[in-house]
């Protein structure tokens, strides 16, 4: 097993030239060689299968910690399981043995670290063992996780191993949903909920445990909770606080709450296999759909977990396999492909723990969340292509963006773990044993020192945390990215020029929103249009995945969603469009197919909605309608994203007005080929090029008439429109 060192701070954070190492490795593919045994099969009777394939080498062994081989045990079909079997299954738990002990421990000591490895029992099982104790008695027991999939369901299998309804005695608390009541007592929730939590009691009076897992992670969240509960614990003795983590840098995270003991639970891991391929890989999609496929018809039985950077992804291996193993015949065992990530819905996602079927394979297409966050039983096989998707920012410019980047040695070892929990396993990492020991770093950089920190820095204010320099951070995010984060909430008029929130800001802190977009919600009660400006927040908050483009239908799809577009409206406006349209047909399923719209984003989008308005009561701003003045509405965009404005150049592409980059309007905008003048985005993505995703058409002089102090005139002085009569902004080019 590889030991990690500590993560080496911020000086490691270059992405782009981690980046470019990395694709120098990428060239060229050569054959399979899998066992001999196995290739002969491969090659006589499935070649048909394979165009091109891929040449591993078995390079080392991960050894395992055998345990005692009480793990053989199998998962039973949550229908048909009766509470007892469930129990006993939990006994089966690397855990269950200190169970005991552990409870001593926690009697004795305030905050304990504890350490084990993916699949313990960790997260499960101790905050039961807590309940059984009586902790629950005295208050509830939070668990916190980065990921809302994990929280969920993690939540369902506690009230399954519980007997209890979710959301009763066990519930969860994700952003925009509560399955929690008045019964709760074991909550599972995201980091960023509990973080919300102290908003609304700053001594967390109502839990008497906090349980902070998978600390490992680093989220922005949990290091921000590690400073708060760190402080809290102090002046509430009665307080018990467990940061748990998969890997083996405990005694960082136990140094940091004055040195707190380490509580160890022995893994139970089977020796995995390690396979390299011979020489980089130029596409690892490709890489690992033939994998997948050598693996199903080479290998014994046995399930594969694939690792992807995202959704996108996802859903291209998805379809390809499934094209690939199409009339297969019957020579080949059935392929079961169950997909999980993080917005997949939640009937959907409890696909990945149903048994496999005799004589069939699953194979599970996941992001990250399943490197640590979700055991899968059955695991056998894990293909590792070597990426994620990270997100980095830049405090110069205050640009964000999600990156395709290589991850660390201390994830490749976790994604290889993840073939070893119920019997040796076997690993194939796309990429070679070269890159591994030389172009991946040990650790991932946390996220505090790679993202835009205004929502954190709002969070903390409005908890009345001041002196941000001298909060006790594990890792300090630069200062650079600090200052940059109070400078845009002063230019978001949430904090005054002595760094003290404004009433706009308590009211902005208010939403569980990006500073920019709460803004823009608070700012529509002067311009008189909250209800357009909720629904078009809404709308934005579901992401990327409204309209539905099928591969065999793009042309009526897209005079669809142009509908939606008439009069040039921008992309905001289109989206409110799709909104009122679908109220209009009182949320009606069929409307959605027609027009090639989701129906399961407009309904997520609609209980965002409900929710916004909830709090619109909240921070008093009366919800009124202003639907015919759409300059009205652009203004209250604006007064949220001013900071996000673009001007057209000669060539086509666009340039930001302040910290000037080059930039271009996302081809699936209803504004691409209109090309603005001025224009106002959501979000920039970085695809071939740096996209701007939602746009909207801007007049310059309302970026200085809505932030007098950040834009001046000579930043929207812009030739071509000068001479033209007021209201004809829009010259040609
Ligand atoms: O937190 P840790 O990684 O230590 O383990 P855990 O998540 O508590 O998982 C313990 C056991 O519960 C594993 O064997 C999982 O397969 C099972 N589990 C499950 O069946 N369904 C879930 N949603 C979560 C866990
Ligand atoms: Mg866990």
């Amino acid at each position: 097993m590889q030991r990690y060192k500590d993560p080496e701070g911020k000086d490691k954070m270059n992405p782009f030239a981690e980046q470019e190492a990395w694709e120098e490795h990428q060239i060229g593919k050569s054959k399979l060689e899998f066992g001999s045994k196995d290739r002969k099969r491969s090659s006589n009777e499935y070649q048909f299968v394979f165009d091109d394939q891929i040449d591993f080498v078995k390079s080392s062994v991960i050894e395992g910690t055998q345990f005692e081989d009480d793990s053989d045990q199998e998962t039973i079909d949550a229908k048909d399981i009766l509470k007892r079997e469930l129990q006993d299954e939990r006994k089966t738990l690397p855990i269950y043995k200190f169970r005991d002990e552990l409870l001593k421990a926690v009697d004795e000591y305030q905050v304990i670290v504890i350490v084990g490895e993916t699949g313990s029992g960790k997260t499960t099982q101790i905050p039961q063992y807590l309940h059984e104790a009586g902790y629950t008695a005295r208050g509830k027991v939070a668990c916190t996780q980065p990921r809302r999939v994990a929280a969920m369901s993690v939540a369902a299998r506690v009230s399954q191993e519980m007997g209890v309804k979710l959301g009763h005695e066990v519930g969860y608390s994700i952003r925009f949903e509560d399955c929690t009541s008045e019964k709760t007592m074991i909550k599972y929730m995201t980091d960023g909920m509990l973080l919300r939590e102290f908003l609304g009691e700053p001594d967390l009076a109502g839990y008497s445990v906090v349980m902070v897992d998978e600390a490992h992670e680093r989220t922005l969240s949990t290091d921000i909770l590690f400073g708060l509960v760190k402080d809290i614990a102090r002046f509430r003795p009665d307080l018990k606080l467990l940061i748990s983590s998969a890997t083996l840098d405990a005694e960082k995270f136990s140094d940091y709450f004055d040195s707190a003991p380490i509580f160890k639970i022995p893994g139970r891991r089977y020796p995995v296999e390690v396979h390299y391929t011979k020489a980089p890989e130029a596409d690892y999609i490709d890489a690992a759909i033939v994998t997948i496929l050598q693996i199903h018809v080479t290998q014994p039985p046995g399930d594969i977990l694939v690792f992807l950077t995202g959704q996108e992804e996802i859903e291209t291996v998805d379809e390809i396999l499934k094209h690939k193993t199409r009339g297969l015949g019957t020579k080949i065992p059935e392929l079961n492909i169950c997909p999980i990530y993080a917005n997949l819905p939640t009937e959907l996602q409890a696909k990945i723990f149903e048994i496999t079927p005799e004589g069939s394979r699953k194979v599970v297409l996941a992001t990250n969340i399943a490197e640590t966050s979700l055991t899968i039983d059955g695991i056998k096989y894990v293909i590792d292509p070597g990426f994620c998707k990270i997100k980095s920012y830049n405090p110069r410019t205050g640009m964000e963006s999600l990156l395709i980047n290589p991850i660390s040695k201390a994830s490749a070892n976790q994604r290889a773990g993840r073939s070893g929990r119920t019997g040796p396993g076997k690993c194939f990492r796309l990429y070679t044993s070269y890159n591994y020991m030389h172009d991946l770093e040990d650790n991932t950089v946390p996220e505090i020192q790679r993202t835009n920190l205004a929502n954190v820095v709002l969070t903390l204010k409005s908890l009345g945390i001041h002196d941000l320099v001298n909060f006790d951070f594990m890792d300090p995010p630069p200062s650079e990215a600090l200052l940059k984060a109070l400078e845009q909430l002063f230019a978001l008029s949430a904090l005054n020029s002595r760094g003290e929130l404004t009433k706009t800001g308590r009211r902005m802190a208010e939403f569980p929103l990006d500073p920019m977009l709460s803004k823009m919600i608070v700012a529509s009660e002067k311009y008189k249009c909250s209800d357009e400006v909720m629904s078009i927040a809404s709308m934005l908050s579901i992401g990327n995945s409204i309209f539905y483009r099928p591969k065999d239908k793009q042309v009526h799809a897209d005079n669809a969603r142009l509908n939606f577009h008439t009069g040039n409206v921008g992309d905001h406006i289109a989206l409110l469009n799709v909104y009122n349209s679908w109220r209009e047909t009182d949320f009606s399923t069929q409307w959605c197919y027609e027009n090639y719209i989701q129906v399961r984003s407009m309904k997520r989008a609609r209980d965002i909605r409900d929710q916004l308005e909830g709090l619109m009561e909240r921070v008093e701003i009366e919800v009124c309608s202003n639907a015919s003045d759409l300059d009205a509405i652009k203004k209250a965009i604006t007064s949220g994203f001013f900071h996000h404005s673009a001007r057209l150049q000669k060539n086509g592409s666009y340039r930001t007005v302040k910290n000037p980059q080059t930039v271009f309007i996302h081809p699936s905008s209803g504004l691409a080929q209109l090309l603005p003048r001025w224009v106002i985005y959501h979000e920039l993505v970085l695809t071939t090029k740096e996209y701007m995703r939602q746009v909207t058409e801007l007049k310059p002089e309302w970026l200085v008439e809505i932030a007098p102090h950040y834009y001046q005139l000579k930043d929207v002085d812009d030739a071509g429109s000068k001479k033209l009569p007021k209201g004809q902004g829009r010259a040609a080019l």
